[in-house]
């Protein structure tokens, strides 16, 4: 059957979500926005919708080849997608290899720093007040999730860490750190949604450690596009 975008459902940072004909599919439009620290920095990139469409799209694909399900369906065009629809789970869920951003300022351990072992923190997901770091205690206190939920998250994100790492030592990138989102689909059933790109992911290039991501953006250190376009190059080629 034919999908068709109808009515805007969201607009967010980067993405515009549009519902469809179909009560279980949105239609995702990438936008060139770039926006760091919660929204304080922000830029229009022309080109950028089109590198995180691409992108995301083709490690979605990676993941599914490899078993690890997730929202999306196929690309529309140059920025657009199909994908599942979710309720989004408001955390943020981040995995870390290696030391770097909050974690090496909150912390003081010096970015790069590689940890014996992958691990993960939660963050809230809300806009006002900032996402901040939560416990596990906190998920529950705020009713988010319940405890086999939050085990099933970790389960599945320690998981999708393992084979995005493979999917990146292939392209010769280091995955330091990324952010996942999870829904729940119209069964109950806990999905992998959202982006996974340059903008949720620390990438550095095996070898030199130049960064690969949002990072050249949010330091000022790069050029974006050139930094995304590497990216999908080495992924694409592999
Ligand atoms: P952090 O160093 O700011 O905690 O970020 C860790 C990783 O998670 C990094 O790859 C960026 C990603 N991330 C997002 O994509 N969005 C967010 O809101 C946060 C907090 C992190
Ligand atoms: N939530 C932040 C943002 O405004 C994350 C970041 O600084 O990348 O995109």
């Amino acid at each position: 059957m034919e999908i068709i975008k109808n009515e805007k459902l969201y607009e967010g940072k980067v993405k515009i979500i549009y519902k469809t004909n179909e009560q279980n599919i949105l239609w995702i439009e990438y936008k060139n926005s770039v926006t760091a620290f919660n929204g304080l920095k922000k830029d229009e990139i022309v080109g950028k919708a089109i590198l995180n469409n691409k992108i995301s799209s083709l490690i979605f694909e990676k993941l599914n080849e490899k078993g690890i399900e997730n929202h999306f369906i196929k690309e529309l065009s140059d920025t657009e997608q199909l994908v599942k629809k979710v309720k989004i789970i408001p955390l943020e869920v981040v995995i870390r290899n290696i030391v770097a951003g909050s974690m090496s300022v909150r912390l003081g351990i010096e970015e790069g720093t590689i940890l014996e072992n992958p691990i993960i923190d939660f963050h809230y997901k809300n806009d006002e007040l900032n996402d901040p770091l939560i416990t596990l205690s906190h998920i529950k206190v705020l009713k988010i999730l319940e405890d086999d939920q939050i085990k099933e998250i970790e389960k599945k994100s320690f998981k999708i860490n393992e084979v995005l790492k493979d999917i990146f030592d292939i392209a010769h990138i280091t995955l330091v750190d990324f952010k996942l989102e999870f829904g729940l689909d119209e069964k109950g059933e806990i999905l992998l949604a959202d982006e996974i790109s340059p903008d949720t992911c620390r990438l550095w290039q095996v070898d030199t450690n130049e960064r690969l991501d949002k990072d050249v953006y949010r330091k000022n250190i790069g050029d974006l596009l050139t930094a995304y376009e590497k990216v999908y190059e080495k992924l694409k080629s592999k």
